[in-house]
Parts: structure tokens; sequence; C-alpha cells
């Protein structure tokens, strides 16, 4: 790597250094014609081109680089592997570059995509290039029966099951059994303190921690007596077997791969869709009990405003929105 980016560097300067000759060269030169003129400056043109080929080829580098000593490996630390479920909406680059730059703080640490469409896109698959991180893509789209309409109040249907379940079937056939890691469901808007991810990483079975801003609620979370969990704070349905948010808790890989039945029920009633996973991997009282017995939040249900888009709608209907070609 060091060395290609030497190579790369070696490039870059030699033409930069041929386009200063040439310019220099130029310029004793009498101008011969119109045609001569036209031709140079086409010349000139795609050294230009060239020369910004090979920054973004530099930058590309820089970017690896970094990453590879940040998000760097440490054969004694279990790895993380984050699930995230995401959807195409005009703030998903935005959530995804956030959700990625946290997460670039981290060691030994693999992010699964799985975007809720038909094919991968390419916009994730720039910013999953881009970002440095570890990664695998993949795509499912959830059925149009199980899918939210336009119309529809969010929590009609569930979101990311089909998507979570694919996360977990590759890990199934692309992870032994031995392998020391654990999974967390990371969907795409919450907000995550770095300190969640120091406690989650050594997960014996199922971990879990308060939720802020959840539920209508400050927070929700375990209630623990003695290192054990004893009861949950809820506003709502307490007797749910798991009255937990995807948020709340991380599995070890391990139990995931040896319940090889086990996933999340797309037809799960609304707020049993976290019951349907855990009830088939651990009871209560095997939970463990992480940030500081669970009286640490260090992770938030947050959620970002849908933008209104009344001004670019009217430009796009007066024909005069689109030939901006700008990445957003
Ligand atoms: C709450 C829980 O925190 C979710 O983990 C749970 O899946 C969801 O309820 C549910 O009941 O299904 P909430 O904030 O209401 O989450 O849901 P979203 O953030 O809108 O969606 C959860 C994840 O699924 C996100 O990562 C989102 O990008 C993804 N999603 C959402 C899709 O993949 N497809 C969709 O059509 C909608
Ligand atoms: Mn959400």
């Amino acid at each position: 790597m060091r060395l290609e980016l030497r190579r790369v560097f070696a490039a870059y300067f030699l033409l930069s250094v041929l386009g200063l000759v040439y310019a220099l060269l130029q310029l004793g030169q009498p101008c011969h014609s119109a045609a001569q003129v036209k031709a140079a400056a086409e010349q000139v043109r795609q050294r230009d081109q060239r020369v910004q080929q090979l920054q973004a080829e530099v930058r590309r580098l820089h970017t690896q680089l970094r990453a590879q000593g940040a998000a760097g490996t440490d054969g004694s630390l279990p790895t993380i592997y984050a699930i995230t479920p995401t959807y195409a909406r005009w703030v998903q680059k935005a959530e995804l570059v956030r959700l990625s730059q946290t997460f670039r703080h981290l060691r030994n640490f693999h992010w699964i995509v799985v975007e809720d469409a038909d094919q991968r896109t390419e916009l994730v698959a720039h910013l999953l290039r881009q970002s440095g991180l570890h990664y695998t893509h993949l795509n499912m789209a959830t059925p149009p029966v199980l899918k939210l309409k336009d119309q529809d109040p969010s929590w009609l249907k569930a979101r990311g099951v089909e998507q979570r379940n694919l996360g977990i079937r590759w890990l199934r056939e692309n992870r032994e059994l031995s392998e020391e890691a654990v999974v967390y469901f990371a969907d795409d808007d919450n907000t995550y303190s770095l300190r969640l991810f120091d406690e989650m990483r050594w997960t014996k079975r199922v971990s879990v921690w308060p939720v802020g801003l959840v539920g209508g609620m400050r927070f929700e979370g375990p209630l623990v007596e003695q290192d054990k969990v004893v009861g949950f704070h809820t506003g709502w349905k307490p007797n749910r077997p798991f009255p937990i948010d995807m948020a709340g808790f991380a599995v070890a890989l391990q139990l995931l791969l040896a319940n090889r039945e086990a996933g999340f029920d797309p037809q799960a009633e609304r707020g049993y869709l976290e019951s349907s996973l855990l009830q088939s991997l651990v009871s209560v009282e095997q939970l463990e009990p992480k940030a500081d017995d669970c009286r640490t939040v260090l992770v938030w249900h947050t959620r970002t405003e849908r933008p209104k888009m009344k001004q670019e709608e009217a430009l796009v209907k007066e024909g005069r929105g689109s030939d901006l070609r700008v990445e957003v």
C-alpha cells in the first residue's frame, strides 16, 4: 500500500513537472494559428483532467491508509458485527455518513449494510467504499404486503425485518461457530456513543442496556439487582417477553449461529419484534446487564425529520430544478 501511494505521488509529481516544462517551452513560441492554439488548449485540458484523476486517487489511498490505522484489527478483541437496514429517502446519505463516521472510531468492526431495495444502489456502494470500514453490502426488498405505504403511520408495520434476517443469514453462511464476536442491530437513524461498543464487545450470550428517548419516555431499560435483570422500565406493554428496543441489546455470534432457526418474525405483533428473536435465544435471567448496571444511556432512539421539499418541488414543476448536477 505504501509503495503504491509512493508511486502515485511520483507519477503526480512527474506529470506536474512535465506540464510546467511544457508551459515554459510554450512561453517563447510565437503564436502560429488558431488551430494550433486550440490543439494546445486541448492538450492542457487533458493534462488537467489526468492530474485531477491522480489527485482523486491519492485522496482515496489516503482514506484507505487512515482506515487501516483506525479501523485496524487486533486479534485479541472480539469483532463487532453491526447489521443496519437502510432504505432510500432524502436523508439516507446524511444518516449513513453520520453512522459510518461513528463506526470509524472502532477497532475490529464489520458493518453489514442491507438495503431495502431490489438492487444495491451506487449511493450506498460508493459511501461504503469511501468509508474505510470493513463492510458487507447486501440488499433485500421488503415484500409489498409488509411494506409501509407513504400515508401509513410509521408503527403500522415492522421495518427492517427482512433485512436484519438477511444479515443474520449472511453471518451463518460466512462465519465459523468458533469465532468470538458480537452482533448488534444498529438502525441507521439512532445516535450511538462509542462507549456502547466497549460495553457490548464481550457479550457472552445477550447483553442489554437502556435506550434513551424511546417509547415516549426519557429512556427505557432493564431494572438490575445484583447483576441480574429483574424487570424492565417501560411505558408500554410491560408484559412483553422482552420489552427492549432493537438498539438495547447485542447477541453473541456463537449463540446466533448455534440457534439456526432464530430470527425476527416479520409477522410479529407491534412491539414484539425484538422478543421474536430473543425468546429463542435466552431467558430474562440470563441477560447480561451493561452500562453501569443499566444506569447509563449510551444510545438514543433519535429520528431525523423528513425534510419538506416545497421549494425544490416548485422548481422541478417549473422545469428549473434538474439541470444543476449536484450530488446531494
Ligand atoms: C423502531 C425500532 O427501533 C426498530 O428497530 C424497529 O424495527 C421498528 O421500530 C419497527 O417497529 O419495525 P423506528 O425508529 O420506528 O424503529 O423505525 P425506523 O428507524 O424507521 O426503521 C428501522 C430501520 O429499518 C432503519 O434502519 C431504517 O432505515 C430501516 N427501514 C425502515 C427499512 O429498511 N425499510 C423501510 O421501509 C423503513
Ligand atoms: Mn428509527
